[in-house]
């Protein structure tokens, strides 16, 4: 049996985490504390990154049942609503949502804790993090429901999604796995679509729209987990959603090779 205490708090040398460089909010020093009970479902920063190819022994120490039959994460998952919502509904899996805002993670947390689960995971970080937070193969989904747009033709570097962003995607999911993709600008869905396009060897789209609930009735009244928190801002205000599923083609032993 593993010690609980310094897994969960990434801490091999049995000594309270140590998290020197934290910034001036008080969600920080909130989820600093809650590092040091050891009781899982949440972690950030480098702390996090010591779960690197442990994840499913995380979820069984936090209490699942058995290992968990796959991994899914959520980048930008705000206060959790999408991640608790299938957690509940699909306890056989573990849901890990990613979001950079100190807040909305010890909110995600509190309301895991609420609802008595197991399953899920929030880690406060950057999502550019990820191949630090995540084994290759080890997650088996990716979800991102309306990144922030970066509207301005002058920050437009600064969008989370792009090219290397799929290409490093590509490298830690197992063939077969998904990624959803929605946002309300079509500016960023075009370029998202034409960054996936020269990817052709890694990925294929499964589905695309551009007017997600154009045949729906009402689509207003729609709630989570079928659409997301922003998601139901931008319906109230009559955009239409834009959507992309893609899947993770297997890699051709040549391909690796080269
Ligand atoms: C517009 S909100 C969408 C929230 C949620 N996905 C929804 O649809 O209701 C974008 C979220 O992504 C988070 N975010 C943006 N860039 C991020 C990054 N590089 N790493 C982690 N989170 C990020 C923001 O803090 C915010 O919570």
């Amino acid at each position: 049996m593993l010690d609980i205490q310094p897994m969960l708090t990434g801490d091999t040398s049995h000594q309270p985490p140590q998290l020197p460089s934290l910034p001036r909010n008080p969600y920080a020093y909130k989820l600093h504390d809650i590092l040091q009970t050891g009781q899982g479902l949440v972690s950030m920063n480098r702390n996090a990154e010591s779960y690197r190819g442990r994840w499913s022994e995380v979820f069984l120490q936090q209490g699942m049942k058995a290992a968990p039959r796959s991994i899914w994460v959520e980048i930008g998952c705000n206060g959790g609503h999408i991640v608790i919502d299938r957690a509940l509904r699909d306890p056989q899996t573990a849901f890990i949502g990613i979001d950079w805002k100190y807040k909305q993670i010890y909110r995600a947390y509190q309301k895991a804790i609420r609802f008595g689960l197991k399953n899920v995971f929030f880690i406060r970080a950057d999502a550019a993090r990820l191949p630090q937070l995540f084994a290759e193969g080890e997650i088996h989904r990716i979800d991102t429901y309306f990144p922030d747009p970066w509207p301005k033709n002058s920050h437009r570097e600064n969008r989370l999604l792009s090219q290397s962003w799929f290409e490093l995607c590509a490298r830690l999911l197992p063939a077969g796995s998904k990624y959803e993709f929605r946002t309300d600008h079509a500016d960023y869905f075009r370029a998202v679509d034409a960054a996936v396009s020269e990817l052709t060897k890694q990925w294929t789209v499964t589905h695309r729209t551009t007017d997600k609930h154009k045949n729906h009735p009402l689509p207003f009244q729609l709630d989570t987990p079928e659409v997301t928190l922003f998601e139901k801002l931008f319906i109230k205000q009559g955009l239409p959603i834009h959507e992309l599923h893609l899947q993770k083609l297997p890699i051709h032993r040549s391909e690796e090779e080269v």
